[in-house]
């Protein structure tokens, strides 16, 4: 199936509250994972043309992450920082419960005029939950738990006497006040796995995979959006990506090519074995990172396989072919944050916009 001609395709950016950046090597990264650094660069991002920030949840280091701002409380900063962004703060139930999420959420919503989304991620670091004391579920019992998390906090933000009898959370006539304001906060989720897909296809309004090519992210829209329909739901979907982008192809690829020649193969390895472990343990076998290879997984979330590598045209051209494969917003990492941000808002996003507007128009005519 092809998704053409629907909404202009979103922009979301990492936030780097994590050290380290998105690469796991030693190459240059001219970004920081302090709250200076940030502030600006959510206001870089708004100026160009980014619609959101994604933050990210850690809780004790990982492959090269050895220092992490909690996801809500900076996400709350970076709102305060700006004016139309969204931020959208990742949350992970077992060390949040929906009772407190949905409470510190709500007021956050309504602080900043309703620009709050949550991102509930379901997990994949064995180790982390073992360092905080966290009991690891199965892979599959982690997404039922996300799965019930979603659907109290939706019930939390829109009903009154809310009654839910779960198998890990329950709630008797429970009525939080204030509610969110509008627009209700969005609820994101991320993995690839069946569990996952299923999971949107149920209860998230946007489904977060990692990055792949139109080929892949057209098979795993086609499920999810096959089974949304069938269930009565929407949902839409976001796609990983790691941007480099510069005048000549040459230059684009020679960054690439210095990522991976300066990747840290130990830290690389250990952080592979983790994720394919993790996603080993579903019923079908496979995650989000079955398919990587070693080059894949310098970049944490497979952002090269996207291919938003080259010139401005290409880079232009490969996104709206992510969008006719049914991406509705491209998430985006960086080297050099707040630099490339800027040049993606200046010299990227204007060429989408009008690669937008010629389909539109063929569209139309066609009709
Ligand atoms: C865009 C995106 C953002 C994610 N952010 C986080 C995060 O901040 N913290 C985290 O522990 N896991 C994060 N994850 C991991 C997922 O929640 C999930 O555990 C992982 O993708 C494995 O899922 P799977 O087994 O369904 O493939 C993220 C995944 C994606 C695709």
């Amino acid at each position: 199936m092809t998704y053409a001609n629907r909404e202009l395709v979103k922009f979301a950016y990492w936030v780097p509250n994590v050290s380290g950046g998105l690469v796991i090597s030693n190459i240059e990264q001219r970004t920081s994972w302090t709250i200076e650094y940030n502030r600006k660069l959510a206001q870089i991002a708004e100026a160009s043309g980014f619609d959101y920030a994604l933050s990210q949840i850690r809780f004790t280091a990982g492959y090269g992450a050895e220092f992490q701002h909690e996801s809500v409380s900076f996400s709350h900063a970076l709102l305060e920082s700006t004016t139309t962004l969204r931020v959208i703060a990742a949350i992970l139930p077992g060390p949040w419960n929906p009772t407190l999420a949905a409470k510190q959420i709500a007021t956050i919503n309504h602080l900043t005029n309703g620009r709050v989304a949550v991102n509930v991620v379901s997990g994949w670091f064995r180790g982390e939950f073992h360092a905080i004391g966290e009991h690891w579920l199965d892979h599959d019992e982690r997404y039922r738990r996300s799965e019930e998390f979603i659907r109290a906090l939706r019930g939390i933000w829109t009903q009154d006497n809310f009654t839910f009898s779960g198998d890990f959370y329950r709630f008797n006539n429970y009525s939080l006040k204030p509610k969110p304001i509008d627009p209700q906060p969005e609820i994101f989720q991320g993995g690839s796995s069946r569990a996952a897909r299923d999971m949107a296809s149920r209860v998230s309004d946007w489904y977060f995979t990692n990055g792949n090519t139109p080929e892949e992210i057209r098979k795993q829209v086609d499920d999810i959006q096959g089974k949304a329909k069938a269930n009565g739901h929407s949902v839409k979907v976001g796609v990983n990506a790691f941007a480099i982008v510069r005048e000549t192809e040459e230059e684009a690829r020679a960054v690439l090519a210095e990522i991976i020649e300066k990747a840290n193969p130990e830290a690389v390895n250990a952080f592979g074995h983790e994720v394919k472990n993790a996603g080993k343990s579903s019923p079908e076998g496979e995650g989000n990172w079955a398919k990587s290879s070693f080059e894949d997984l310098v970049q944490y979330n497979d952002g090269f396989r996207s291919n938003l590598i080259g010139t401005p045209r290409q880079v232009a051209e490969r996104v709206v072919d992510l969008k006719r494969a049914g991406a509705d917003l491209i998430l985006l990492g960086f080297l050099h944050f707040q630099e490339e941000v800027e040049y993606f808002g200046k010299n990227v996003i204007p060429l989408i916009r009008e690669l937008e507007a010629d389909e539109g128009a063929a569209a139309v005519a066609a009709e």
